[in-house]
């Protein structure tokens, strides 16, 4: 689309609680209007809507009812979601219905769902751990040949939450159980465990084009227990192994394969003991975890938020800078949202000094 008169054109908005308000409020200030959606009438994102749907962002054909009764007034130019799960896939089928570039129905369905996400990938030659899948009603059949094993839930709402490493025999019954009391689908996975980092690929596509930022390590701890909590994440020193090469290889594959044409695109990889990464999860949202409100701003040269904006409305004349500046987020200790939670930032000119600033930081706690 042409970037004029932008008044004309309007922009979905799934959600308008506190981690959508910037997004919403992003689109706002680029001009265009906006159409947000929540069930709570109290979400603070309304405050910049020019129109307010009442209802979940689950409830995809409920939301279409209400979009198709603004579709003379408007003209529809792109959905922005922040969330992940359930939500993917009302973006999805909004995209569809009002003709929309976004991502075909059944590959939100299949990339959100981790069982079917395995399923899809091992059929297409996309590299992932070796996995089992289960039902929860069935999963005391599970048998475990090889440890360390990871036990995780097809699809959770909270990012970490059910999943476990299982290093011994004696935490294969708990690990398991907690994985069947965090899943949202009836289903579990058991997977290889995968020693290398994990990493993410920041990226978008656009116009069916992989439209890449930068590659991050996500910082996990594994507590005693097993348990996997969000630690944080920092920029990656991504020339070893060719890791951001193979990243992209992967993502482009993920792109053809699963005929995505635009969409936020996260990509977690875990590498094998080659060094080849092996996908984790695609996230086709454009994030939690405060990056947007607390990392990006520190490691980017550009408006991370401006350009999630014009990727998901088909904008793509911006020039960037991708140089991206050593930076490392660290989450408070707690439960439950890292939105939630306190959290401390650093950069530095080089990673070495990241890394001694975090290690300093580190000893004085
Ligand atoms: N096969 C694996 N081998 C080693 N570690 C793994 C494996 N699968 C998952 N993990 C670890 O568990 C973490 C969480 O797994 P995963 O990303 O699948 O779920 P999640 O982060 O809870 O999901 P979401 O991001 O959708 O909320 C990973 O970041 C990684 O540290
Ligand atoms: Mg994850």
């Amino acid at each position: 689309m042409k970037a004029t008169n932008l008044r004309d054109f309007a922009v979905i908005c799934l959600a308008a609680g506190k981690s959508q308000l910037p997004v919403i409020a992003k689109a706002k200030s680029l001009g265009f209007t906006i159409v947000a959606i929540d069930q709570n009438k109290e979400a603070p994102g309304f405050e910049y809507a020019d129109y307010k749907i009442y209802l979940s962002t689950y409830d995809a054909d409920q939301i279409i009812k209400e979009l198709n009764k603004l579709k003379q007034k408007l003209n529809w130019v792109g959905v922005i979601n922040r969330s992940s799960g359930p939500p993917v896939i009302s973006a999805a089928k909004i995209c569809k219905h009002f003709g929309l570039p976004g991502v075909p129905v059944e590959s939100a369905e299949s990339l959100v769902n981790k069982d079917q996400m395995r399923i899809a990938c091992s059929k297409r030659n996309i590299p992932i751990p070796n996995y089992k899948i289960y039902d929860v009603d069935e999963c005391n059949t599970a048998s475990v040949d090889l440890l360390p094993v990871v036990v995780k839930p097809a699809l959770s709402l909270i990012g970490k939450s059910g999943v476990s490493v299982i290093r011994r025999e004696d935490k294969i019954g708990p690990s398991i159980q907690y994985a069947s009391e965090n899943t949202i689908n009836n289903k579990i996975l058991l997977e290889e465990f995968l020693q290398g980092p994990d990493l993410s690929l920041v990226s978008f596509v656009n116009d069916g084009q992989l439209f890449p930022i930068c590659l991050l390590e996500e910082i996990n701890i594994e507590k005693k227990d097993g348990t996997l909590s969000a630690k944080g994440y920092k920029t990656c020193d991504s020339d070893r192994y060719n890791w951001t090469q193979q990243a992209h290889h992967i993502a482009n594959n993920l792109i053809s394969e699963f005929n995505i044409v635009r969409s936020a695109f996260m990509i977690s990889f875990r590498s094998d003991s080659n060094n080849n990464l092996r996908l984790i999860e695609v996230h086709l949202d454009i994030g939690g975890d405060l990056m947007i409100e607390a990392f990006y701003p520190k490691a980017f040269n550009f408006d991370f938020l401006k350009l999630a904006v014009e990727m998901a409305v088909g904008i793509s004349e911006s020039q960037i800078d991708l140089k991206v500046k050593p930076t490392a987020i660290y989450y408070n200790e707690g439960e439950g949202l890292l939105s939630n939670r306190g959290y401390k930032v650093f950069t530095a000119n080089t990673m070495e000094m990241l890394e001694e600033k975090i290690s300093k930081a580190s000893l004085q706690n």
